[in-house]
């Protein structure tokens, strides 16, 4: 009973002090005249606290309490004012500007700089038997559009979510602040509002898509000869999707549909919170992690995991992107105009050309 009440008073003590600091903060005039005060406090002798805070210790002891997130009640409507300091925003900034920072930029380096090697050592995987001249389907134009929709998409909102991650560091010392800052506002409005593009582009393709992209054993093999990527003349059989591109899609679909979860998290702040019961599940599984967040924690937490996902989804679509342009001749045509030489289809999707040949043959192509 008496630690609420201390706890009352404490917050509302500090809240009031908080405020004092934090209102006049604008013009010159008072920053000055609060620059003076704070001149003649800091010449006064320090002043004994209050004898009601006298219970709770030092004024050093009271502060330490509201670093730790010590809480209680205010007359606001929302909860959340009842906690002075949230001192996990302090780990979430660290966190966010150190390793996650870190290690996904060498992530991303790292990603370029391995298919540089790999175009040194192979070069362009070219059509082995040379273009016949003779084109098939691969693509009709709902699965085009649906991909450029994704695609495109996904690479504006890379492009703004790493200026929001890296910007200061990169842009900021190139453009000057007053460029930066028009650049990064414009960015953080695409990224909110073209997210829901991506969305819906990520939905189409789970839709359109899904049947193609079961594992069946002949991926095995195909893995096992690693497509065929590092060997010239090597060409194991494959569906419309080979092993590698059904791994592209699923880190699309579970690792975009991830980033749009937590987005939607982060658009939404302090409305959805899904980490608190994905945690007691995977205690279930022998981890140890806290089950009580705040609704502040449940935000920093989809903060951070927006984040790692979506450097991670980068470095894996940098690879793609890769292969389906530069990397191997003919890759392209199949997401332009939809048609792909027969000698390549030949040597990279043989189950899926058969099976399409077998169709058109009996009348029945899609
Ligand atoms: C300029 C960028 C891009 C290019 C040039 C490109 C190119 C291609 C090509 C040529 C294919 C068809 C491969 C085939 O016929 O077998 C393809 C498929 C696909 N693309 Fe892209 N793409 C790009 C960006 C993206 C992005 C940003 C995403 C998702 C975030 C994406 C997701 C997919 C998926 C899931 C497939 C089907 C699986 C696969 O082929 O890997 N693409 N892309």
């Amino acid at each position: 009973m008496i630690r609420t009440w201390i706890v009352k008073v404490l917050t509302v003590l500090s809240l009031a002090a908080l405020v004092s600091v934090a209102v006049p903060g604008i013009s010159t005039d008072t920053m000055s005249a609060r620059a003076q005060t704070q001149a003649q406090t800091q010449s006064q002798p320090q002043k004994q606290l209050p004898t009601h805070l006298e219970a709770i210790g030092s004024s050093s002891e009271m502060w330490r309490a509201v670093r730790g997130g010590i809480s209680g009640e205010t007359g606001l409507k929302d909860p959340k004012a009842g906690t002075l300091v949230q001192s996990e925003g302090d780990n979430l900034r660290a966190v966010r500007n150190g390793p996650i920072s870190e290690y996904g930029g060498w992530l991303l380096l790292a990603s370029v700089v391995l298919i540089a090697i790999f175009f040194a050592i192979r070069g362009r995987i070219k059509i082995d038997a040379g273009p016949s001249g003779r084109t098939v389907e691969r693509f009709n134009g709902l699965e085009r559009f649906t991909h450029w929709l994704t695609a495109v998409s996904f690479i504006v909102l890379a492009l703004t979510g790493l200026n929001l991650l890296y910007g200061k560091l990169v842009l900021l010392p190139v453009l000057g602040p007053s460029l930066f800052a028009t650049l990064t506002a414009w960015g953080k409005y695409a990224h909110n509002y073209i997210a829901f593009a991506f969305m819906l582009g990520v939905l189409m393709m789970l839709v359109l898509w899904i049947r193609h992209n079961i594992p069946t054993l002949n991926d095995l093999k195909w893995l096992a000869v690693g497509g065929g990527l590092f060997s010239k003349g090597v060409h194991p059989p494959a569906a419309k999707f080979n092993a590698g591109q059904k791994i592209i899609f699923w880190a699309v679909i579970l690792g975009g549909g991830s980033i749009s979860f937590s987005g939607l998290c982060l658009l939404l702040p302090f409305e959805i919170y899904p980490f608190a019961g994905t945690f007691a599940v995977l205690n279930h599984l022998g981890f140890d992690l806290p089950t009580q967040l705040t609704p502040l924690q449940e935000t920093q937490l989809a903060l951070l995991w927006h984040g790692v996902v979506a450097l991670i989804l980068i470095a894996v679509i940098i690879g793609h992107i890769y292969i389906g342009s530069l990397g191997m001749e003919g890759a392209l045509d199949a997401m332009t105009h939809g048609q792909v030489d027969v000698n390549w289809a030949h040597e990279h999707h043989s189950i899926w050309l058969d099976e399409v040949e077998e169709k058109r043959a009996s009348g029945h192509a899609d």
